[in-house]
C-alpha cells in the first residue's frame, strides 16, 4: 500500500516538474502566433492604416505586450542563467507597452515603427549562442509570403528556424535593390545573419558564404565592401583553426579570452568594426559560459569580457548591454581588481554616452549610481559593511 501510494506521490510530482519545464516554451508558442498576428498587421500599408481595423491591430499589440511581460529572465524555468535574459526581457516588455500605448494615443506610426523592431528582443535572446531548439521546415505560418524580404528572416529568426533565416539573409546580402535602397537596413540585416552564422551556427563557411554576397554586390557602398574584407580574413583564419570544441567552464573562458586579446590586437582604434567576427565568436562563447553562472572572479572576468565585446558590437543585443556587464561584474565580486577594472570601462562608457558637444552632463540618479558602483569596485570591505544599503 505504502509502495503504492509512494508511487502515486513520485507520478504526482514529476508530472508537476515536467509541466514547469514545459512553461518557457508554451510562452514561446503562444509569442510566435501573437508575432505572426503582428507582422501581418504592420507590414501593409493598406491594412495598417484601414480604420476597420484599427480596433484588431490595438487588441492583438494588447495581447502581444501581455506575453513579453510573462517572459522575465528570473523566473525559474528560464532555459538557462544567462543573466542577459533578464536584460532583454525587461526592455523588450517596456517596448511593447510603449507601441501599445502610442497606438491607444494615435501616433500610430510611431508604434508601427516599434511593433516592427518587436522581433529584434527575438533575435538578441535567441542568437546569444548555439543552445536550444532549432527547427527545419516546419509548417511556417501561410501569411509569410506576404512579408517583405527584411522582416522575413527576422520572423524566421525569431521562430527559430535558422537554416531558412540563412537562405532569407544571403538573398538580402545578394541583393543589389537592397544594398542601395537602405542601406542601413542592408546592413542590420547582415548582422543578423552573421550572428545566426557566428553564434548559433559556429560555421566559418555560412559566414563565409553570407560575406561574399556581399562581397559581389555592385552597390554595396565602398565602406562596408573594406569591413566586409576584413572579417573575411578573420574568418580564412577561424577556418585554419584546428576545430576544438571547448565544453568545460574553464576551456570555454580561456577560448573568450584568447579570441578578445585576438580581436583587440585586431582593432586599429577603440571604434574600429574590423574585429566583429572575433567579437562575435567570443561573445557567442561567453554567453554559453554565463549560461551556467559561473561565480567569484572568473564569473566577473566573463562579465568583463562581454562588456568589452559588446562596447564594439553595440548594434547587436540591446542598448547599453555592455554597461550592464559591468555593473554585473562589480556586483559580483565587490573590492577586487577586476570590479575596479569594470568600473573603469564603466565610467568611460557613462561619461562618454552623457557628453555631447555642449560638453558632459550626468543626471543626478546615474551619478548616485555611478559614486554606489565606484565604492563597490574601491572601497575597501570594512568600509562596505558600515553602509548598509549599496543596491
Ligand atoms: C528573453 C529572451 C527571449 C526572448 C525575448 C524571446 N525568446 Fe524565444 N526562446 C528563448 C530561449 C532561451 C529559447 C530556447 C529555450 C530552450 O532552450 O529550450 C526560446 C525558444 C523559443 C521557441 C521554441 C519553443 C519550443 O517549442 O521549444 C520559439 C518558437 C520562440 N522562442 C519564439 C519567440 C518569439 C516569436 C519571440 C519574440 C516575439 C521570442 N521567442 C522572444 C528566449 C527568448
Amino acid at each position: 500500500m505504502s509502495f503504492i501510494r509512494c508511487l502515486f506521490i513520485l507520478v504526482l510530482f514529476s508530472s508537476g516538474a515536467v509541466a514547469e519545464e514545459k512553461k518557457w516554451n508554451q510562452k514561446m508558442k503562444a509569442l510566435e502566433s501573437s508575432l505572426g498576428d503582428l507582422l501581418f498587421d504592420i507590414s501593409s500599408d493598406a491594412r495598417f492604416d484601414d480604420k476597420k481595423n484599427y480596433k484588431s491591430i490595438e487588441v492583438n499589440a494588447i495581447r502581444f505586450a501581455k506575453l513579453a511581460h510573462s517572459v522575465t529572465g528570473k523566473s525559474a524555468n528560464s532555459p538557462d542563467r544567462d543573466r542577459t535574459l533578464e536584460l532583454i526581457s525587461r526592455d523588450f516588455s517596456s517596448e511593447a507597452d510603449n507601441a501599445v500605448q502610442s497606438l491607444k494615443a494615435g501616433h500610430r506610426a510611431y508604434a508601427r515603427v516599434i511593433l516592427n523592431s518587436m522581433t529584434n528582443y527575438c533575435i538578441a535572446c535567441h542568437t546569444r549562442t548555439n543552445t536550444g531548439p532549432s527547427f527545419a521546415a516546419l509548417k511556417v505560418d501561410s501569411r509569410f509570403e506576404k512579408l517583405p524580404p527584411s522582416s522575413r528572416g527576422n520572423y524566421l529568426v525569431a521562430i527559430r528556424e535558422f537554416d531558412r533565416a540563412l537562405i532569407e539573409f544571403q538573398k538580402i546580402a545578394a541583393s543589389e535593390s537592397a544594398a542601395s535602397a537602405a542601406v542601413f537596413d542592408y546592413e542590420r540585416a547582415l548582422r543578423s545573419g552573421l550572428s545566426v552564422a557566428v553564434r548559433v551556427k559556429r560555421d566559418p563557411d555560412l559566414a563565409l558564404k553570407l560575406i561574399d554576397f556581399v562581397g559581389s554586390n555592385a552597390k554595396v557602398p565602398y565602406y562596408l565592401k573594406a569591413q566586409v574584407g576584413e572579417w573575411r580574413k578573420s574568418i580564412l583564419e577561424w577556418k585554419s583553426e584546428k576545430p576544438a570544441t571547448p565544453v568545460s567552464g574553464e576551456a570555454l573562458f580561456a577560448e573568450a579570452t584568447r579570441l578578445v586579446a585576438r580581436a583587440r590586437e585586431t582593432q586599429k582604434f577603440p571604434a574600429d568594426r574590423s574585429a566583429d567576427i572575433l567579437y562575435l565568436r567570443a561573445s557567442g562563447i561567453l554567453h554559453e559560459l554565463l549560461g551556467n553562472l559561473p561565480t567569484g572572479e572568473t564569473g566577473s572576468k566573463a562579465l568583463y569580457l562581454a562588456g568589452l565585446s559588446y562596447d564594439v558590437l553595440s548594434d547587436y543585443g540591446i542598448k547599453d548591454f555592455s554597461e550592464f556587464y559591468y555593473r554585473s561584474c562589480i556586483r559580483n565580486t565587490p573590492h577586487t581588481d577586476i570590479a575596479k577594472e569594470c568600473y573603469r570601462r564603466y565610467e568611460e562608457s557613462v561619461y562618454f554616452g552623457y557628453t555631447g558637444s555642449g560638453g558632459t552632463y550626468i543626471p543626478s540618479d546615474v551619478r548616485a549610481r555611478l559614486n554606489e558602483l565606484e565604492l563597490l569596485s574601491t572601497a575597501s570591505p570594512d568600509l562596505k559593511s558600515k553602509s548598509p544599503e549599496l543596491h
